[in-house]
């Protein structure tokens, strides 16, 4: 992908995150901005990227696959402001700016998460740039991605499983915690191609990208300084990671599979294109 085409997408789903979650007035107004201050700060929007990517990847129009983009882009937002309670990793910075509690509090903060949540499913199936068996398909997959075999259960392994984790019990809490939203996204990105049948290969894309995802943000943990990745260093501690693992050439050779794989299950075009740029050299 060009740096410039995907910088204008990148506006175009900043915009259109912007306009699926508007202000609001009165006493809940509070909320909204809870919501919006940690949806709209800049992340990367890999996940909406990705989704576009695969849409125009098997044929289609990028902008069919914004909305779903989108919401997968707000339960990404609702899983980072959860991630971040002290509760659970305890983060000051995220995205260059404070944490979405130590701003407006843990109760907004959960709120807001919560919100966040009910409008991805709200959008999700809304869109009429997909078809609606497939917006039924992709709820469902969504619900999956999100719930007790997925995101949820990702993050609960994450903070209590310890004692003799490997590579295996790696990778399952990997592909929960992260793994599956990367999933949804490029399954979303074919369904709105119409490309029914690329189902599977945009699975298994978006599961090999999310793995080489997660184990570079655990890679920049250990080695990147805050003021690069815009979230506090070292936030993983004694966690088990790949990178703990493995060590960090271990790790990253390790990702090189990963990405190899995702090649191997989609070829060249577009959704490479976007793996390339997302992880230049
Ligand atoms: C961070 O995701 C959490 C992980 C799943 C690794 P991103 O690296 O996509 O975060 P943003 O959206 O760019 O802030
Ligand atoms: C989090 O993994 C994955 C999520 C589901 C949010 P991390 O805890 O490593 O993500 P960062 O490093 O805080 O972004
Ligand atoms: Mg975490
Ligand atoms: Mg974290
Ligand atoms: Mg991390």
């Amino acid at each position: 992908m060009q740096e410039g085409a995907a910088e204008g997408r990148r506006e175009a789903v900043d915009r259109r995150l912007a306009t699926l979650v508007p202000e609001t007035a009165g006493a809940a107004a509070r909320l909204t901005e809870a919501a919006r201050y940690a949806l709209l700060a800049p992340g990367k929007r890999i996940r909406p990227l990705l989704a576009m990517a695969a849409a125009e990847h098997w044929g289609g129009d990028p902008s069919a696959a914004l909305d779903a983009g989108c919401a997968v882009e707000m339960v990404h937002a609702a899983s980072l402001i959860l991630d971040d309670l002290p509760s659970m990793d305890d983060a000051a910075l995220r995205r260059g700016r404070a944490t979405v509690h130590r701003v407006y509090g843990e109760d907004l903060a959960v709120l807001a998460a919560v919100a966040l949540l009910a409008r991805a499913f709200g959008v999700l199936s809304g869109p009429s740039t997909i078809a609606p068996e497939a917006r039924l398909r992709l709820s469902a997959e969504l619900a999956g991605a999100v719930g007790f075999e997925g995101l949820t259960a990702g993050q609960t392994r994450d903070l209590h499983q310890r004692n003799g984790t490997g590579l295996d019990d790696l990778a399952l809490l990997n592909r929960q915690k992260t793994g599956l939203l990367f999933e949804l996204a490029a399954v979303a990105g074919a369904l709105a191609a119409g490309a029914d049948g690329q189902v599977e290969a945009a699975r298994r894309f978006g599961e090999r990208l999310g793995a080489a995802f997660q184990i570079r943000d655990d890679l920049l943990d250990v080695e990147a300084e805050a003021a690069l990745t815009g979230k506090d260093a070292g936030q993983d501690g004694d966690k088990p990671t790949v990178v703990s693992l493995l060590g960090a050439e271990g790790a990253r050779a390790r990702l090189a599979t990963e990405l190899s794989a995702a090649q191997a299950a989609a070829g060249d075009g577009p959704l490479m294109r976007l793996a390339q740029w997302s992880f230049p050299g």
